[in-house]
């Protein structure tokens, strides 16, 4: 489970994110939405502890981010906004290099086998030569390496063709519910988020993205 209290972050004089409680459960898909600058990004790199709230608590399965960051850690899986992988390897030689600075092990079999799940099969050839979409897949097999039961998604879809991302929502529906991952994931595509997410948190002011989810029956929360 993952325990969100009383989160701020403020940048400088400007406070982006302002008591922010949320709480998800294993097997749940929850998407974040709101507008360009609403704090998406910011959430989920709390969420992953790459930044530190200026204020309030944030526990995953008991385990507080401020006592236990390093186990907290293991048990995370992120994926940035911006596609973060060696351009100049192959599909299998990101895999590996990965695999090698996750804690856990795995054999190159169980690799190929992650980008496979994803419809990635392009094992042998060169980053710089695939797709913005391929790309995508390998980073969130990436992410998924180290078997992490939190996994945070800033815009996996973004560019990518209906096809894919039909194939990426399927996926991650059974992650959430044959593995029992808690997903947490950004999108601008409403269509997307009402197929794929149990329930949504909108961040900031404006209802806009409340009423629309409101009106196509999600389950939504607005978090400021
Ligand atoms: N490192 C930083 N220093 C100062 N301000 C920042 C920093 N990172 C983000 N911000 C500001 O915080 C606000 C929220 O940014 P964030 O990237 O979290 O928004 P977002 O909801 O992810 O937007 P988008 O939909 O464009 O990805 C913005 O106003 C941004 O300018
Ligand atoms: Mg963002």
């Amino acid at each position: 489970m993952l325990e969100v209290e009383g989160l701020q972050k403020r940048y400088k004089q400007k406070t982006v994110l302002e008591n922010c409680s949320l709480q998800m459960k294993q097997g749940e898909i929850v998407g974040l939405v709101g507008e360009n600058g609403a704090g998406k990004s910011t959430m989920l790199q709390l969420l992953a502890t790459i930044m530190q709230p200026t204020k309030g608590e944030i526990r995953l399965d008991g385990l507080s981010y401020k006592e236990s960051v390093k186990e907290v850690r293991r048990k995370i899986g992120y994926v940035p906004q911006d596609i973060s992988i060696w351009e100049e390897f192959t599909v299998e030689q990101n895999m590996l290099f990965f695999e090698r600075l996750s804690w856990k092990k795995r054999t190159q079999e169980e690799c190929r086998q992650l980008c496979i799940d994803m419809q990635l099969t392009h094992w042998k050839e060169g980053v710089q030569s695939l797709s913005g979409g391929m790309k995508r897949k390998l980073n969130l097999a990436i992410s998924l390496l180290h078997d992490p039961i939190l996994l945070l998604l800033d815009e996996p879809t973004v560019g990518i063709d209906l096809k894919s991302k039909t194939e990426i929502g399927t996926y991650l529906h059974s992650l959430a519910k044959n593995k029992g991952k808690m997903i947490m994931y950004t999108s601008h595509d409403m269509d997307e988020i009402t197929n794929v997410c149990d329930r949504v948190y909108s961040i900031g002011k404006d209802s806009f993205y409340m009423d629309l989810l409101q009106e196509k029956g999600i389950p939504v929360e607005q978090l400021r």
